[in-house]
């Protein structure tokens, strides 16, 4: 009897024990109402988490993280995790919810990290209320989704946040000036949506920031001078937006940053970059404009304070000046874009002593020659843009092949004269990039182009070569991108086909041959093995014969166009076999006969233009052929039909 009062004792502990559980999985009835409010308003959750939060034990769903039960015995959440990208032990897979945000989040008063990042089709707003009720949060996560409106004011009453991270939605209006009062904040994350309006100047009392992001908006003016007081700043990225004027000096002050990404703005001026006693008016626009014409560069203003720099960005705007020398004390940076600026002077000396520079791109810029020999110590170097600058080069310079890391080499437009330099032969960095297009280069296309074996794009457009191309072009089994257009190139354009080991179909998916003067060869397309291609143009040589049906090997092809030749036959059918084409230019050859009706198999066609051809009969009546222009059949012999007049009978 004893024990057997003793096991009810034991069970009734127990059965007490799971209610307590029970009720503690239970949060705060107001949680549970946030909770199910937010759940109505998603109409369709493909991870089927949502399907799953029934009852009221609502800290046991999932996603849901509450604290401990306090001596009133409620629950509070505390978290809510319900990102779209869900990771599990084995892999990561991508959920979506599609439906409205519900204001009933603002119920959620104890919540300090909110995640609903990345679901896609979360749309509606950001309530406005936000910041008056979830005072606790520390964490919030509304990223990749569809929100719309604008960032609340109230936002800045969250004391306590920590990350903000709302990018890539749809959300417009300016950034609240009351941003600035997160004094917590360190990371901000607003990019990728449709903001505009200008940068609040209380930007800069967020002193504990070490990330800024706000790339692709449309935000203008100038960027505040207070910037100089984020202190602890490594990242900032506003790149992409309407920004204009000067560059302030005070980011000089910002000696943690690492990465640096203004380009595509319409910042102006030289770079401000002050020495430490320096006062400010020292790099006014005039006393540059006057150092541009001293070429030793060596400018008594410090870019090189900004010492933790690993990567800049300042592309594509209106920064002039030459560059400083104290570039050089950059010891840390890998990566340097300038391009589509207005850097004027000579490349200092002491950029040789970026020993970890891995990319170098100052293309379209006004920078003169000499390029200092001191760049042969980059020796981690991997790619060099140096075109479209007046460096009028004459030639390859002499250390280059020095270069041991080298795979892209971009000189586009360097004034660069006579035969391909035989120097490039003896690089020993596998090349991967090479164009030298737009420069004054004439004779031949050199055999040994074919040892280049790794090389995937090769531009050698807008020259004055005027060789076959050579049959070592076969060997290069990565070349991707071949681009010859506007040379005077003779003979065959057989052996841009060819490939020496027929396996995949070839590597090659670009081809522009046009503007040059061959004459044979078309009947090879797609019999050489390359058949990857899908963008084509033989147009403007001096082709002549019939297509081979070979042709419509070419499976992927997006863009054909040989027009301007003297290409004589019927238009195969087999043409329409090419059903991935976009556009498809043949005017001005001598194409005969009718169109064949099988062209209404082109669904993907875009553009075609058939004119000034000897083609006649009806236009095959269908879509797309009856949407293109009447310009795109005109000058041959006897079409009719829409778009053309009606066929007499
Ligand atoms: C809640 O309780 C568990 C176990 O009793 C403890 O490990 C945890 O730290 C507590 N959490 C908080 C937020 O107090
Ligand atoms: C985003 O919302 C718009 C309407 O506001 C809707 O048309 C669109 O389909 C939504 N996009 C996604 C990915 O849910
Ligand atoms: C923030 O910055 C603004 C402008 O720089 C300044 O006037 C203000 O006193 C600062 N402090 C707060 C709390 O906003
Ligand atoms: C530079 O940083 C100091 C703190 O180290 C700060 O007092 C100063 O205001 C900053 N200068 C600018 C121009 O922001
Ligand atoms: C050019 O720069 C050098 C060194 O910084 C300086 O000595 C010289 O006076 C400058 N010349 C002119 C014309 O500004
Ligand atoms: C250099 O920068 C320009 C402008 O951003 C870009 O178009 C070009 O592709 C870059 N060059 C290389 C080699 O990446
Ligand atoms: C370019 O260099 C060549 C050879 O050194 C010279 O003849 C020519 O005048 C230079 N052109 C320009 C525009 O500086
Ligand atoms: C080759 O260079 C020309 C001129 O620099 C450029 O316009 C063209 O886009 C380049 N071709 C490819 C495929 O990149
Ligand atoms: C084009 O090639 C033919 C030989 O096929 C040659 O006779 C002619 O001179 C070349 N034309 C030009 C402009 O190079
Ligand atoms: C083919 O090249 C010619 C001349 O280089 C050019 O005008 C034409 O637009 C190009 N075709 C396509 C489809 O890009
Ligand atoms: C078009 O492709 C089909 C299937 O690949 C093939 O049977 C047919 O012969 C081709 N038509 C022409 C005209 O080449």
């Amino acid at each position: 009897m004893e024990k057997y009062q003793y096991q009810l004792i034991l069970k009734i502990v127990s059965l007490l024990l799971t209610v307590k559980i029970a009720f503690g999985d239970w949060c705060s009835s107001q949680d549970l109402e946030g909770l199910i409010g937010f759940k109505n308003g998603i109409q369709l959750d493909t991870s089927g988490r949502l399907a799953k939060w029934v009852g009221q034990r609502c800290c046991d769903w999932e996603g849901i993280v509450c604290d401990n039960a306090t001596t009133s015995g409620t629950r509070r959440v505390t978290q809510i995790h319900l990102p779209g990208f869900i990771s599990t032990d084995k892999d990561l897979f991508r959920t979506q919810m599609i439906g409205h945000f519900s204001l009933s989040i603002t119920l959620l008063t104890s919540l300090e990290i909110l995640d609903l990042g990345g679901l896609v089709g979360l749309s509606g707003t950001i309530p406005q209320t936000l910041g008056m009720h979830l005072q606790k949060l520390q964490k919030l996560y509304l990223y990749g989704n569809n929100l719309t409106g604008s960032i609340p004011e109230s936002i800045g009453k969250l004391q306590n946040l920590q990350e903000l991270a709302i990018h890539e939605n749809r959300l417009s209006g300016s950034i609240p000036s009351s941003l600035g009062a997160l004094r917590k904040l360190k990371s901000l994350l607003l990019y990728s949506n449709k903001i505009s309006g200008t940068l609040p100047l209380s930007l800069g009392n967020l002193t504990n920031l070490v990330e800024l992001d706000l790339h692709e908006n449309s935000i203008n003016g100038h960027i505040p001078n207070s910037i100089g007081q984020m202190q602890n700043l490594e990242k900032l990225d506003l790149s992409s937006n309407l920004l204009n004027g000067r560059i302030p000096s005070s980011l000089s002050n910002l000696t943690f940053i690492s990465v640096l990404y203004l380009d595509t703005n319409n910042l102006e001026g030289t770079i401000p970059f002050p020495s430490r006693n320096g006062g400010e008016n020292m790099h006014s626009l005039g006393f540059l404009r006057l150092n541009e014409n001293n070429l030793s560069g060596n400018l008594p203003f410090n870019f090189g304070q900004l010492v933790s720099l690993q990567r800049v960005s300042l592309s594509n705007n209106k920064l002039e000046g030459a560059l400083p020398s104290s570039l050089g004390n950059l010891h840390h940076l890998t990566e340097i874009y300038l391009s589509g600026n207005f850097f004027s002077g000579q490349i200092p000396k002491s950029l040789g002593q970026i020993s970890h520079l891995i990319m170098f791109n100052i293309s379209k810029n006004l920078i003169q020659r000499p390029l200092p020999k001191e760049m042969s110590n980059l020796q981690n170097l991997q790619t060099i843009d140096l075109s479209f600058n007046p460096l009028n080069l004459t030639s390859i310079p002499e250390w280059l092949p020095s270069l041991l890391s080298l795979s892209g080499i971009y000189l586009a437009g360097c004034g660069i004269q006579g035969r391909i330099p035989e120097v490039l032969n003896t690089i020993k960095s596998p090349i991967q990039e090479l164009d030298l297009s737009m420069n004054f280069l004439s004779g031949s296309i050199p055999s040994w182009i074919g040892s280049f074996s790794q090389l995937y794009l090769l531009n050698l457009s807008r020259n004055s070569l005027d060789s076959f191309i050579p049959r070592s072009i076969a060997k290069l089994r990565n070349l991707a991108i071949l681009d010859l257009n506007s040379n005077r190139l003779t003979g065959s354009i057989t052996e841009a086909f060819e490939i020496e080991q027929d396996s995949t179909g070839g590597s090659l998916t670009y081809l522009d041959l046009s503007h040059n003067n061959f004459s044979s060869g078309v009947e090879e397309i797609g019999v050489g093995g390359q058949f990857n291609i899908q963008f084509l143009n033989l147009s403007h040589n001096n082709l002549k014969g019939m297509l081979s049906s070979s042709l419509g090997r070419l499976k992927s092809i997006h863009s054909l166009d040989l027009s301007f030749n003297k290409l004589a036959s019927n238009l195969p059918e087999f043409l329409a076999n090419l059903t991935t084409l976009e556009i498809l230019r043949l005017q001005k050859n001598h194409f005969s006969g009718n169109i064949p009706n099988a062209f209404l198999k082109l669904r993907k066609l875009k553009e075609l233009d058939l004119s000034d051809n000897v083609l006649e009969g009806e236009i095959p009546e269908g879509e797309p052929l009856i949407n293109f222009p009447g310009s795109s059949y005109s000058g041959n012999k006897g079409l009719c039909g829409k778009p053309l007049a009606p066929c007499k009978l």
